[in-house]
């Protein structure tokens, strides 16, 4: 059975619930604290494999004591791991994160000191025919792009059905990140990355990544759909001949946990768009209604 590969960094989630984000130089008292693992792709593969999907995770370990954790989470929930590569004396990638139970909010305060990330030649050993989806944080723009020209050239005159799709998340605030978006057949402009485009809100910041998709040389590829989450105010997406559509967010009772809700806004997305591919309509409108319903929860096994 083909399956989807992730490929992104994997992280070592470090949470402290606290009643009210502290000031400078407080001591304070958490409620709650606990680890999981996190990273972007590494949270969307956790909600795909809890909808039923099998998933592949392309990372990069070490020896640092902590993916022990990560690795038996991973191996506990069949996320295929056969791929990833091992570095010696390379610390894990950590984010603190402070959880604030008045207002919902997370706050990540996140390293990746030493360890690597994914290189062409790790992608190289994944046999793509395994494959009916790869999704791609965008990290170093070099080794990402001959990945995802590694599967252009595996699609050529392949049927339909047998070609891999491409989806792109644009989140990292760097600009050069945007040279990828060439070879993606779905793209999900985050609103930190929207933001260094110059835009406020999440119809002026889609239309603008239309129009460098339609008329900058550097960006050109017609064939890509739009996504754009943004927060309270729910996604909007283009579809390849110019629709727009909207979704507003579909909130929760009570908000506890909003850390990797756009991670699960993109599984909801994949999870919609692997089903129904032309209906991006109903991809946002599932990727809101799964990222309101996760909210109200810690972690993502409520997602099921
Ligand atoms: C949430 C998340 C966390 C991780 C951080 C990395 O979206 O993936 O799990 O610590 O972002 O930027």
């Amino acid at each position: 059975m083909r399956k989807i590969l992730l490929v992104g960094e994997c992280v070592l989630d470090i949470i402290q619930i606290v009643e009210t984000f502290p000031k400078e130089d407080d001591d304070v008292r958490s409620v709650h604290a606990y680890h999981q693992r996190g990273g972007n792709a590494s949270n969307s593969s956790t909600v795909l494999t809890n909808l039923g999907l099998n998933c592949e995770l392309l990372t990069t370990f070490s020896n640092d004591k902590m993916f022990v954790f990560i690795i038996e989470d991973l191996k506990d929930r069949d996320i295929e791991i056969k791929n990833c590569r091992y570095y010696e004396n390379c610390n894990i990638p950590l984010s603190t994160v402070l959880l604030s139970k008045d207002t919902g909010y997370r706050t990540i305060i996140h390293t990746n000191k030493n360890l690597p990330h994914v290189k062409f030649e790790d992608f190289d050993k994944c046999d793509l025919s395994e494959y009916y989806w790869v999704h791609f944080e965008a990290r170093s723009v070099p080794e990402t792009t001959r990945m995802m020209k590694k599967i252009k050239d595996f699609n050529e005159g392949k049927a339909e059905s047998d070609k891999i799709k491409i989806s792109l998340e644009l989140e990292k605030k760097r600009d050069e990140n945007m040279l990828l978006i060439k070879y993606a057949d779905v793209a999900i402009l985050g609103r930190d990355f929207a933001e260094i485009l110059g835009c406020n809100d999440k119809k002026t910041a889609i239309y603008k990544l239309r129009d460098m998709t339609m008329n900058d040389d550097r960006y050109k590829n017609k064939n890509c759909m739009l996504i754009c989450p943004w927060g309270k105010d729910g996604a909007c997406a283009l579809d390849l001949e110019g629709n727009f559509f909207e979704s507003p967010i579909y909130p929760c009772e009570t908000t506890v946990d909003t850390l990797g809700a756009g991670d699960t806004f993109t599984a909801g997305i994949l999870y919609s768009l692997i089903k129904d591919f032309n209906n991006i309509q109903q991809a946002i409108h599932n990727g809101c209604k799964l990222a309101g319903y996760k909210c109200g929860f810690y972690g993502y096994d409520c997602v099921k």
